[in-house]
């Protein structure tokens, strides 16, 4: 990670009332390119009202922030230019096929070859069977990565992703953490919002927490797990855990055109 460029993303002094709750206090914290960093928080912490601050959705009452360079509040054209965003709830027309979809999106972003952009995100996205089949068949995990796919055109070196894998099952929680992964590894700078730990675990290079409106920690996993001293155990069987049951019950890796109705 090069700490001499400019992050992708810096948030300073953020403050958002809503009426007498207020909900966000003064929270700071910079995303480096290319990093994935997840904003960890309850229900109801504020995570997507910052999203929605940070893709020029809501005005915020007070402090900066910029995407890309980009001052939200001074240029948000170029902000929404320059990212994506994956809402909490999927954005896929279930009428439409999945590649109906993807052409859609590269027609309304004015992009040449539609058709094309669409059967290279299928194939990335292991949805090159399901591709001719309308979305509302979908499995949840499926309808994600469509969607993740979506928000992908036009290649925006930013993405938002608010809690990409609520209500998913282990393994098409998985999936979705295959393609994050992947994203990042193409350069793309993600932000994430989750209420999972192990989700934040597995995918992100920094984890800040979001509490009672202000950022209370923001640190690596390993700077995090440092915060608590580590237990003296004198011997435990390392035991399972239940999603690694699960995962091998069922036969995690394979997912790729998991098709329902298959
Ligand atoms: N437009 C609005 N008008 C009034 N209150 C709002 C509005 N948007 C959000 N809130 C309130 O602000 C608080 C934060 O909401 P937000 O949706 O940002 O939380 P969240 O961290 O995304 O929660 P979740 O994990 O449930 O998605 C909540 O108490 C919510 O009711
Ligand atoms: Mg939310």
């Amino acid at each position: 990670m090069n700490t001499v460029t400019a992050p992708a993303i810096r948030v300073q002094g953020i403050e958002k009332s809503f009426k007498d709750l207020q909900v966000l206090k003064g929270v700071d914290f910079d995303v480096a390119r290319g990093s994935i960093f997840a904003l960890l928080g309850s229900n109801g912490a504020g995570k997507t009202t910052l999203v929605r601050i940070l893709s020029t959705l809501l005005k915020s009452d007070a402090g900066t922030a910029t995407v890309h360079g980009f001052d939200v509040a001074g240029a948000p054209g170029d902000v929404r230019e320059s990212i994506s965003l994956t809402g909490q709830f999927a954005a896929v027309d279930e009428v439409l096929t999945g590649r109906e979809n993807l052409v859609l999106i590269a027609k309304l972003r004015h992009l040449k070859n539609p058709g094309a952009i669409a059967d290279e995100l299928l194939a990335r996205f292991s949805l090159t069977e399901a591709g001719g089949r309308k979305a509302g068949t979908y499995s949840g995990g499926m309808r994600r990565r469509l969607d993740i796919a979506m928000s992908l055109i036009g290649d925006p070196p930013i993405i938002f992703l608010d809690e990409p894998t609520t209500g998913l099952d282990p393994q098409a929680r998985i999936e979705v953490w295959q393609t994050v992964k992947e994203l990042a590894d193409r350069g793309t700078t993600v932000l994430l919002t989750t209420q999972y730990l192990d989700e934040a675990e597995q995918l992100a290079d920094r984890i800040a927490i979001l509490h009672e409106g202000t950022i209370i920690q923001n640190g690596t996993l390993a700077e995090l797990k440092q915060l608590l001293p580590a237990a003296t155990v004198e011997y435990v069987e390392k035991q399972p855990t239940l999603e690694e049951v699960f995962l091998t019950l069922v036969g995690a890796g394979a997912g790729n055109d998991n098709g329902k109705d298959s």
